[in-house]
């Protein structure tokens, strides 16, 4: 239940609503999550802080293939997908920070018009529009903190056409019908014929994805178990972090890999004053990581309104860039 103490109002955009703050979210997320059946929390909570170090250190990875695979499809191939955007675009790039892909692109359009990114945390948004503007004097570069989940009205940049840029596979993190609904609402907040570049992660051999999502180092376990962590900092809970386990499990229908942590033991945990019992070998969810086949997103993204310019890959599959046209 809402108490006032914890429906703190924060503001990041004067344009937008007020919202519920960030604990109060997180509060909700997790009691409600815990309460369902199987418990779950959901992914958006993995990246607080130390989270978002903890990803950075992913993506670097040796087993983590995703991330040097996007830039290397990007390096071989932006001459050519620059040529197709054309003149004068405006690049609005979903979430900051995409670790130099965005420069890959910028620098291979013709003339591009603007550069506007769209992030929840005001912190990255403002270090990313800073870079843009020190890298590229001569563009107009903006910012909007907003959650881009939720309907965003985009600040009017001129432009002969808007390229919305969504690197990382993020898209994956939705369930397929999820994924479909966000590309509608990028469609109807863009202009018609916009287009739209997007990351996204290929099927492959389970071994592969599974040691992606599971590392050696134990990276992507202490990733996962973060959000254990961020709980008994944030809400005052005593989650035992060595009494779970990270788990990456491909599950082949319809294709994704399934990340839980799973209690070692029979057990008892205090969230915010709740109890919430654990039997051995339950798990908690976390994450799905939607893999696809190019055809699989070319029809999901025709379901969702665009038509497929073009697919670019790297010579093992390991992913794919597609560039979308909005149908008007
Ligand atoms: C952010 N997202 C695309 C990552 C993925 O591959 O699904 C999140 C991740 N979780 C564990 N490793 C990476």
């Amino acid at each position: 239940m809402r108490t006032p103490d914890t429906l703190t109002l924060e503001l990041c955009n004067t344009d937008r609503a007020p919202r519920l703050s960030a604990t109060s979210d997180f509060r909700n997320a997790v009691l409600n999550g815990l309460n369902q059946t199987p418990k779950r929390i959901p992914c958006r909570y993995l990246y607080d802080s130390p989270g978002s170090d903890l990803f950075d250190q992913i993506c670097t990875l040796p087993e983590y293939y995703p991330t040097r695979t996007e830039k290397e499809i990007l390096r071989k191939n932006a001459a050519q997908i620059g040529a197709m955007i054309g003149k004068g675009a405006r690049v609005i790039e979903l979430g900051a920070g995409s670790g130099g892909k965005v420069d890959r692109l910028m620098d291979a359009l013709p003339a591009p018009s603007s550069y506007l990114c769209i992030d929840i945390s005001p912190e990255p948004l403002e270090r990313t529009a800073r870079a843009m503007r020190q890298r590229y004097p001569e563009i107009d570069v903006a910012s909007l903190c907003a959650d881009f989940l939720e309907a965003v009205a985009l600040p009017e940049q001129p432009s002969d056409v808007d390229v919305c840029f969504f690197p990382g596979s993020t898209i994956g993190n939705f369930e397929r019908p999820e994924a479909t609904d966000f590309l509608r609402r990028c469609r109807s907040l863009l202009k018609p014929n916009s287009l739209m570049l997007i990351g996204v992660d290929l099927k492959k051999p389970v071994p592969l994805l599974e040691k992606a999502y599971d590392d050696a180092a134990g990276v992507t376990a202490r990733f996962s178990l973060n959000v254990l962590a961020r709980t008994n900092r944030e809400l005052d809970a005593n989650f035992d972090l060595a009494q779970f386990r990270h788990r990456a499990r491909y599950v082949s229908e319809p294709g994704y890999v399934e990340i839980t942590l799973v209690s070692q033991a029979d057990q008892s945990v205090t969230v915010a004053g709740k109890v919430f019992d654990f039997d051995r070998n339950e798990p908690i969810h976390i994450e799905n990581s939607h893999k696809y086949t190019c055809d699989e997103f070319i029809s999901l993204a025709r379901n969702a309104g665009y038509q497929s310019l073009g697919v670019w890959s790297d010579d093992c599959d390991l992913f794919s860039i597609h560039l979308l046209r909005a149908q008007p």
